[in-house]
C-alpha cells in the first residue's frame, strides 16, 4: 500500500476508535493531559506556547490554554488559513474563542502571521496518532507539517493523543514533520530519540 493510502486508512480507523470512547473517558483523559502538560519543566518555563483548541472528539484542551493563560503564559493559537496554512493570534481567554473554519474555534485577536510560530518556546500539536520515531498523522491537511518546519531545532514540540494513539509505527510521506515528544492520558509525557 502506498503511504498515502496507509495513512488514509490509519488516520480513518483512529477517529472511529474516538467516535466509541464515552465522554466520561474524554473528560478524565483531558484532565489527566492537562495535569501531565502543566508540570512539563519546559511548559512551566515557557514565555510563549503554540497550543490549539481542540474539536470534536480530541482531547479537550480548553482546561489546559485556561490554564496557562490564567499563570501568565503568553498562548498562540492557530487560525485555518484558505490555502491550508496556519496564522497565529493569541489567547486571552475563554472569550477570545470563536467558531471558525471547518468546525475549529479560532482566536479573535488580531492574526500575527504563518512566522508567529518561531516564536513559541514550546508547541502543542494535535494528532489522530503518533509513533514512538515521532511521526505525527494529523487530520490529513498538512498544516501542522507546515507550522513545525518553522519551528527551531530546540524546540519542545508535543502531539496530545489518547493512549491508544501511542503507537509502534506509522507510515510517513517526506514532507511529515516528527514531534520530539508525545503525551498521553496514562503514560504522561514520553520524550522520543
Ligand atoms: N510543507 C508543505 N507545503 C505544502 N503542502 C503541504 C506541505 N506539507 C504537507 N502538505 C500537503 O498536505 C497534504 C496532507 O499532508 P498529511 O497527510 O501529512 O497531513 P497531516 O500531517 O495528517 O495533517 P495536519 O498536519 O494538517 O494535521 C499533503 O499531501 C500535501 O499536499
Ligand atoms: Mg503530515
Amino acid at each position: 500500500m502506498r503511504d498515502i493510502d496507509a495513512k488514509r486508512h490509519v488516520r480513518r480507523t483512529h477517529i472511529s476508535a474516538r467516535a466509541t470512547m464515552e465522554p466520561a473517558e474524554r473528560h478524565a483523559a483531558a484532565r489527566s493531559l492537562r495535569d501531565t502538560l502543566l508540570v512539563v519543566p519546559e511548559l512551566e518555563m515557557a514565555g510563549t506556547v503554540a497550543a490549539y483548541a481542540s474539536v470534536g472528539t480530541e482531547p479537550e484542551t480548553r482546561g489546559l490554554l485556561f490554564a496557562l493563560w490564567k499563570r501568565g503564559t503568553y498562548v498562540l493559537l492557530p487560525r485555518l488559513l484558505p490555502d491550508g496554512d496556519l496564522d497565529w493570534a493569541s489567547y486571552e481567554g475563554p472569550d477570545s474563542l470563536a467558531p471558525g473554519a471547518r468546525g475549529t474555534w479560532e482566536p479573535t485577536e488580531p492574526p500575527r502571521g504563518p512566522a508567529a510560530i518561531a516564536s513559541a518556546d514550546v508547541v502543542l500539536a494535535p494528532a489522530v496518532a503518533v509513533d514512538r520515531s515521532g511521526t505525527r498523522l494529523g487530520r490529513g491537511g498538512g498544516s501542522y507539517d507546515r507550522a513545525l518546519a518553522r519551528v527551531g531545532p530546540a524546540i519542545l514540540t508535543i502531539a496530545v493523543v489518547y493512549d491508544d494513539e501511542l503507537v509502534d509505527s506509522l507510515p510517513a510521506e517526506p514532507h511529515d514533520e516528527r514531534v520530539r515528544a508525545v503525551a498521553t492520558p496514562t503514560g504522561g509525557l514520553l520524550r522520543l530519540p
